[in-house]
Formats: C-alpha cells, structure tokens, sequence
C-alpha cells in the first residue's frame, strides 16, 4: 500500500554513509556498521536505515516480548526495503524502579531524543507497553519529528484464580484485605497476586498501560487495532510485522509524527480516554507529548472536550472484564468506530497507515457487548474529568464518574447546594508521614475528614507519587467507612471510589496553596463551580505564607541520586505535562 505525497529530497541516514564532501568521515561510519555485518552496498543503497527504539529488557519485564517481537519487525523491515538497526532505551518499569518511574519518563524521553538525532536513522519504530514508555518515546518522536510508529507490546493474558479474573494491580487491595482478615497466608497472598500476571505482557487492566497505549492507537500513531491485541497471541507476531513493513512505507512518504500528532488527534485521544475510563495520568503524558510536539493542549481541554463523553469499556478495576476481553470485543477499533458513528471524533485527523480516522475506524463495530458497551448502553455518562481550582492549587483534576451514591449520600445531600462539601483537613507531608500516622488517633480521622497528601509531586517526589489514593484510618474502615475525599499534589494509580482530586499544581513544594494548609482547617469543595478551597481568611493565609520554607523544606526530602537534582531544577508542574521545560524549545529538529 505505496502512499502517494511528498517524498524526503534525501534519506539523512546519507549524511554518514555517502557523504562525497567528507570521505573521511563516511569511512570511518561505514567501516564501523560494515564491522557488525552490514555491506557497502546496504549501507550506500538508498535504503532507509530503521531504528528499532528497544524498551524491553530483563530489568523491563512488561516490555520484554519485544525482544521476540523485534524480530518479526526487522523482518518487516527487510521485507519492505528497509535497513533495520535495533537499539536500547533506558529501562523503565512501573514497580520496580525506585523511587517512583515517573522519575525515569523525562530520563528516557532525553535519551531517544539524543538517540534519533544523533545516529544515522531514517524512521523508526518505537516499543510501547508499560506506564511511561509510551509517553518517553512518543515526546521523543516529537520532539525529533523523523518518521516513527509506535508498537505495543500488548496486555498480559486474563489471569484467573479458582475461575475468577484477577487483574494486574487491582487483585493486589482484594489479596491485602484477605491477608488481614486472616482467610489467606503469606504464600497464599504471594500466589493469588501472581495469579494475575500469567504471561508476558504489560497489566491487563484499565491501568496507565492499557490506556497510555489505547490512547497511542488514538493519536494516530500505531497501525488501526494495534493496540489491544494480547502480547502472546498470533496477532501481535503479525503486527509486528505489519508495523515493520508500514514504516518503510512511512520514510518514503515522509509521513512525520507532526503530520499525525495535531491538536484533533489529541483532542480525539482526550475524548476515547474518557470512553475507556482511562487513568488519570493520562492527561499528564498527553499534555507533555503535545508540548514536545509544539501543539496547543492545555489542561482546561480534559474537561471541554473529554467530560461529557461516556464511560463504554467495561475493565477493571472501574469494571469487571480483563485485556483479552478487550481485544475480542473489538478494542480501540470498536470504541473510535463508536465514538465516530456518533460526531465525537474527527474522522479527517491522519494516522499512521496514511489513511485517516475515519477511513480506518468508520465501519469498526463492538464485538461484544458485555465488554464494550454501546452508547445507549453507557457504563457512566459524562466519565470525563473535571478541573478543579481555588486557592488550594490552580489547577487539579477528578474523575466525577467514580463518585459513589453513597458518597452522594453521605457529603452531598443538602438540598440547597447539592454539589458542595466541607470537611476538616487532615495533612500529611508525604507518603511515608501518611502511612506512619493515618491510624494515630490524636488526628481525630472521622467520615467528615478529607485526606490531604502534600509532597508528592514532581518536585516534592522527584517524578511525582502515586499516592493520592489513601485508605481511612483502620478503625473508620471497621465501623463502615470504606473511603473519604482524597487531595493532592502527587498522582493516583487506579480509580478510587471517594472523590479524588490529584495532580494538584502548583505543588506545596514550590509553594502551592496546598503548602499553606494545616490539619483542622475546613476545605470547601464545589463540584458545581468547580471550586476547591481552604476556608481560612486572607490574613492567616498571608501569616502561613511568611512562614513557608519550614513547609517547603519538610516537602522536599534530599536527593538521591544526581538525576533526581537535575530532573527536580528543570521540571514543571503536572497541569503543564511535568516535562522538562528547558527542553520543549527544541522543536522538530531534524528538520533542514
Ligand atoms: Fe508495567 Fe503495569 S507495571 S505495565
Ligand atoms: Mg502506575
């Protein structure tokens, strides 16, 4: 499928192997590649040279298979015409690495950039699956802006345990509440949260993985149905293959990510996040992605373009199905088809097979269901997410699809003002104060209290925590409070059924107004105004502000490491992407 349009002048791999203004150099390049079994004639043919961007290793399980799936794409590349060279990215593993992998996302994303720009590579393939390498090489591919397509690695297959599915991450709170209450032992707890892992690929649930590569399918950048296909099924072999081949195709086109990743691409991925229930890191890594690649995407877009659309895949943990549920019933393809049919996408935005949305998901339909509903049939209506700001943050972000009836009940049933609440403050500085303290009962902890958690962003946690989402204090939960609102500046894995506001920003350790809060003081929550304010007068809050190192310097423990230093000098804020902000004036740069 040959696609017609513009072609590059010259393939810039050519500027190492055939450069007749700089015989020397050439030399020395092409002995090098010639020395690992590449020929003169490949490397002078006029062949496009293919990088295959590699985030699989033994230190990144969840990406691993695509050490396998290299292979079948190297052939795609070779079938194709193409000249394929594979090569590393530092590791990023979502549970592994310490002190958080947010951490790493900013670290990877600099590491391809350099890679892409510096080395002889025309296009290449980028490996997505866990959490951040999706967002890491998608801002590198645009920061760059040579011809790239990504390839998922895919999900796990469904794990079970005595005919039930366990998913990844969301069996692990079942499993602690069935170790506490004695009914399992430690190796009974051991074996029932690897139940949830029985093959190689990434967390089989609706977490940051499965919705960061669902939404990469959205932006147009993998083959149409990419996205979802189990990482051990026949399938993923072939579209390996397929993306290898695609590719080749892409570097004759010059078909460039900034063709692909416009603002309709970014606003069709906000709109099929809400349908998924995607996580709500979601909005962080799409905002940075955009910023790398120069569109115009702000935080206030989540809410305009993603609140009203309805929440139609049914996996956990919002849910009950798995990821190989998810490819049967149709996958991306299914949800785009669905959402296009109904005037919520754009179908002229471009993807990466050189036809558009529309050409590629007009006729898609749900193969079931159960699984994937249809719009009369919504899971939730308006599942998007809603921003939040008063003088606690500027900006910060809630899932108003998860708030419960009970919840409903219990914070919102004035009838006068129907959507607001107050509670009484309860702040921790940090994960480990949180956990050291939430059953203390001098905090007077009761089902009016709201949760705060400060110190948890990119700068507090260098990368940022996944922390918002806190338990009630053990006794609360024994007398029937399973959950209270949640606030803070750092990020939340999963979906919670209190009303979490996270991703607060500014965050308290550059002095956000969640800085100047102090256990006991009232927080006002307005979900109508979209406001969330601290109930203490301008004075007070002038008083609190003169004395705010003291707050900033216990928010911020010392650096561990020399990248967490640098990272913590040069990040933003979450409303803004948490990218690295000296960076984001490098724009499309391998463009002559
Ligand atoms: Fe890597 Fe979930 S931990 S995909
Ligand atoms: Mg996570």
């Amino acid at each position: 499928m040959a696609e017609a349009g513009k072609s590059p002048s010259r393939l810039r791999s050519r500027a190492w192997f055939d450069d007749p203004g700089n015989p020397d150099m050439t030399a020395l390049y092409i002995e090098r590649y010639m020395n690992y079994g590449l020929s003169l004639e490949e490397l002078q043919s006029d062949r496009p040279i293919i990088g295959i961007a590699q985030t699989g290793s033994d230190l990144a399980p969840c990406n691993r298979h695509h050490l396998v799936l290299a292979d079948r794409v190297k052939q795609g590349i070779r079938d194709a015409g193409g000249i394929p060279i594979e090569f590393p990215v530092h590791p990023i593993q979502e549970t592994g690495k310490r002190p958080t992998a947010g951490l790493d996302r900013n670290l990877a994303y600099l590491s391809v950039v350099e890679t892409l720009y510096g080395y002889p590579l025309d296009g290449v393939v980028l490996t997505i699956g866990c959490d951040k390498t999706t967002p890491a090489c998608l801002m590198a591919a645009a920061t760059v802006n040579i011809p790239a397509i990504a390839l998922s690695v895919g999900p796990m297959l469904n794990g079970f345990h005595k005919g039930e599915r366990t998913g990844s991450g969301t069996i692990v709170w079942k499993a602690r509440r069935m170790l506490a209450a004695g009914e399992i032992d430690y190796k009974g707890f051991i074996e029932l949260v690897a139940s949830s892992a029985p093959s190689t690929g990434y967390c089989n649930t609706m977490g940051t993985a499965t919705t960061m590569n669902s939404l990469a399918e959205a932006l147009g950048m993998q083959l149409p149905g990419g996205a979802a296909i189990p990482a051990p099924y026949r399938d993923r072999q072939e579209c390996a293959w397929a993306t290898g081949r695609r590719i080749v195709e892409m570097v004759a086109a010059d078909r460039k990510p900034s063709d692909i990743m416009t603002r309709a691409a970014f606003l069709n991925a906000i709109r099929v996040n809400s349908a998924i229930g995607g996580s709500t890191n979601a909005p962080i890594h799409l905002i940075a992605i955009a910023r790398h690649m120069g569109v115009e995407l702000d935080i206030a877009d989540w809410e305009a373009h993603g609140h009203h659309v309805p929440l139609l895949v049914n996996l956990q943990p919002a849910g009950e199905y798995l990821g190989e549920d998810y490819y049967r019933a149709g996958g991306v393809p299914a949800v785009m088809g669905t959402l296009l049919r109904a005037g919520m996408l754009d179908g002229a935005a471009m993807t990466a097979n050189g036809r558009t949305v529309a050409d590629n998901y007009g006729a898609a339909a749900i193969e079931d269901e159960r699984v994937i509903r249809p719009l009369d049939d919504a899971l939730k209506p308006d599942a998007g997410l809603i921003v939040l700001s008063g003088n606690l943050f500027e900006a910060a972000v809630m899932k108003a699809s998860v708030i419960s009836q009970s919840f409903r009940d219990a914070y919102l049933s004035n009838p006068d003002d129907p959507e607001a609440f107050e509670g009484r403050a309860i702040v921790f500085d940090g994960p480990e104060d949180y956990h050291a303290r939430i059953d203390d009962p001098a905090l007077g902890i009761d089902a009016k209290s709201i949760l705060v958690i400060r110190g948890a962003g990119p700068v507090g946690y260098p990368g940022g925590a996944e922390v918002v989402n806190m338990r009630p204090p053990a006794a609360l939960i024994r007398a029937g409070v399973d959950a209270l609102p949640c606030i803070g500046d750092g990020r939340q894995s999963g979906t919670s059924e209190s009303p979490s506001i996270l991703n607060a920003a500014p965050e308290a350790a550059v002095g956000g107004g969640l800085a100047l809060l102090r256990t006991g003081d009232t927080i006002r929550i307005d979900l109508k105004r979209r406001e969330a304010n601290m109930l203490v007068d301008a004075d007070e809050l002038e008083r609190r502000r003169a004395g705010l190192a003291t707050v900033e310097a216990d928010v911020t423990p010392a650096s561990q490491t020399p990248w967490q230093e640098i990272q913590r000098g040069i990040t933003g804020q979450f409303d803004t992407g948490a990218v690295l902000e000296p960076a984001v004036k490098y724009q499309r740069i391998a463009q002559t």
